[in-house]
């Protein structure tokens, strides 16, 4: 180890131990994605994907909720949670795809097609999730697209997790055509050849990918999904379809299993925008504090209500 890593370790181990007092005398929880560096991820009281920290959010008895994510991931907790102090450590930390569709843009949709059932994937904000029908994530988009059978269904914003959806259960919906920047970078090409370099891997994605990505899945999950199925799985090696932040926790479930990123580019520049230091100072001054309009995260709540009680 070199002097400057050693510096480094030092200076994280420092900031970890600052985080784990000013945590307590705010009383505050800790919530982290696994997109989320793992630095960030080690010094949190709960890791997990989009589902798991929403239902956190809602149940936890903490103060504060610090929430090492993007934008709409607070914006829930705090739509959720009404009666806690929500922190994002970085504000600037956004979702390209959440931005793909605005609360105008969808109410102008529903007038064209009167009767339309809004099915909202929760990357997006609380105006669009206040004119949607039900929210879901990436591990309920197929049970709740099924609570709605037999009506018209539009799906927003994400066009590749509604087709994957509508997929599964050989019906046909309405698509919005955004998708995640991220996974966006994911080709086809890139598939054939990590098999071609790990043939005995198994290839595991997220549905936001493409679907040229997704038909040469093995398997298709949530990041919590993925995770469930490399532990659960006889192989010994996966080359991952998804956001790099997720190999931290692969490694440390499976510490006997080899993972391979499927691209270098599967990197979300938001989620890992927050860095320890931002943490520590959003400690400090409960800010940036994240707040919805109460008109807004009722008419929000309802349908993140209705996802939570499938
Ligand atoms: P999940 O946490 O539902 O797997 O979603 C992934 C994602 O892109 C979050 O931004
Ligand atoms: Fe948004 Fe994609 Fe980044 Fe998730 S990974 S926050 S969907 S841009």
């Amino acid at each position: 180890m070199d002097h400057g890593m050693k510096m480094d370790k030092e200076l994280l181990q420092s900031l970890a131990k600052e985080i784990e007092g000013l945590k307590r005398d705010r009383k505050a929880v800790i919530l982290a994605h696994y997109y989320q560096r793992p630095e960030i991820q080690d010094i949190a009281d709960f890791v997990g994907d989009s589902l798991q920290l929403s239902q956190q959010a809602a149940q936890t008895d903490a103060e504060v909720i610090v929430f090492c994510g993007v934008d709409f991931m607070a914006e829930s907790a705090a739509i959720l949670a009404p009666d806690k102090v929500v922190i994002l450590p970085e504000a600037k930390a956004g979702c390209p795809m959440a931005d793909m569709v605005d609360a105008e843009g969808l109410r102008a949709y529903k007038k064209r097609v009167p009767g339309v059932k809004v099915v909202c994937y929760v990357n997006s904000s609380a105006e669009v999730k206040a004119e949607s029908d039900i929210c879901c994530t990436s591990s309920n988009a197929v049970k709740v697209v099924q609570s709605l059978q037999g009506h018209d269904i539009l799906f927003v914003p994400d066009e590749n997790l509604g087709r994957y959806a509508a997929q599964i259960l050989g019906q046909s919906i309405q698509l919005w055509p955004g998708y995640c920047k991220t996974h966006d970078r994911l080709t086809k090409e890139d598939i054939l050849k990590a098999r071609k370099d790990h043939p005995f891997a198994d290839v595991i994605v997220h549905p936001e990918c493409r679907q040229e990505v997704c038909q040469q899945a093995d398997y298709i999950g949530s990041t919590a999904g993925l995770i469930a199925y490399a532990q659960n799985s006889e192989k010994k090696e996966f080359v991952v379809g998804t956001e790099s932040g997720i190999l931290h926790k692969l490694h440390q479930v499976c510490p006997d299993k080899e993972f391979y990123l499927a691209s270098k580019r599967l990197v979300c520049p938001n989620m890992k925008l927050t860095t320890l230091v931002k943490v520590r100072d959003a400690l400090i001054t409960l800010s940036p504090h994240i707040t919805v309009k109460e008109e807004i995260r009722v008419k929000a709540k309802e349908a993140l209500d209705r996802m939570l009680a499938l």
